[in-house]
């Protein structure tokens, strides 16, 4: 499903080049869950963010869904972005202004939709994270835990092929933690491809895989691997 070959990432400044992300490659497979570990700077969220399409590499290739994606343009890569990625923050990103159902509905208005279809989608979403009755709630109104689940309705109402998730439980204590887990575990059961960032190792237990990264050098940790399995 994603094939990423020799990527690297260097940040330049007029002063300062960082090397973000050191040369490295990766495949996940379709209906794989993977945890992305490691220290505070060392490149996980740069990672996510090339692996959403949001920022670009410097080098190598990346094929999403045999869709080689280094030649596309900006429009092509938010629609690929926009059908294919859910995204879910740590911050959860909902917008204050828009109860449940607006903010779920928002990304699909970017699509070709019927207003009967959005609605349909975002009734389902709602309900698989278990807040159909709250859709006219707004954001403040929710626990964290329940405001994450929002952010999780959002990204699935439009069907993408994988999740990618920036510390989805960082915010959120242990329980409501334990809670955004096991949602996203049955997300997964149910076909969706999960990409996590974590810092938590028990969360990241929960996944098939872990990959870790270390001062942007990305490694399968099979120690930690083998722990897990
Ligand atoms: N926009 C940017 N410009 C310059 N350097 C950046 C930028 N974003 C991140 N970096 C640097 O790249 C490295 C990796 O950052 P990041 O991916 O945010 O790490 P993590 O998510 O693991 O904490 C850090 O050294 C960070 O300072
Ligand atoms: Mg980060």
């Amino acid at each position: 499903m994603l094939k990423m070959s020799n990527i690297a990432k260097i940040y330049l400044t007029d002063t300062v080049k960082t090397q973000a992300l050191q040369p490295f490659n990766l495949d996940i497979k379709a209906g794989e869950f993977v945890a992305v570990v490691g220290p505070s700077g060392s490149g996980k969220t740069t990672f996510l963010n090339i692996t959403g399409l949001l920022e670009d590499y410097s080098e190598g290739s990346y094929f999403l869904n045999d869709q080689d994606v280094t030649d596309l343009s900006d429009r092509q890569k938010s629609r690929l972005r926009n059908e294919q990625i859910g995204f879910i923050f740590q911050s959860f990103n909902l917008i204050p202004e828009l109860n449940l159902f607006d903010n779920v509905e928002m990304p699909l208005r970017y699509r070709k939709f019927s207003a009967k279809e959005r609605k349909n989608r975002v009734v389902d979403a709602l309900t698989k994270v278990g807040l159909v009755n709250r859709q006219a709630h707004y954001p403040q109104q929710l626990s964290g835990g329940q405001q994450q689940r929002v952010a999780i309705a959002r990204a699935l109402a439009g069907s993408p092929s994988f999740l990618l998730a920036d510390e989805p439980t960082g915010n959120l204590d242990s329980s409501m933690a334990d809670g955004i887990m096991s949602l996203l575990k049955d997300i997964n059961t149910a076909g969706t491809s999960i990409l996590m960032v974590t810092h938590d190792l028990q969360q990241a237990a929960k996944a098939d895989r872990i990959v870790e990264i270390r001062d942007g050098v990305l490694t399968e940790n099979e120690s930690i691997n083998q722990v897990v399995a």
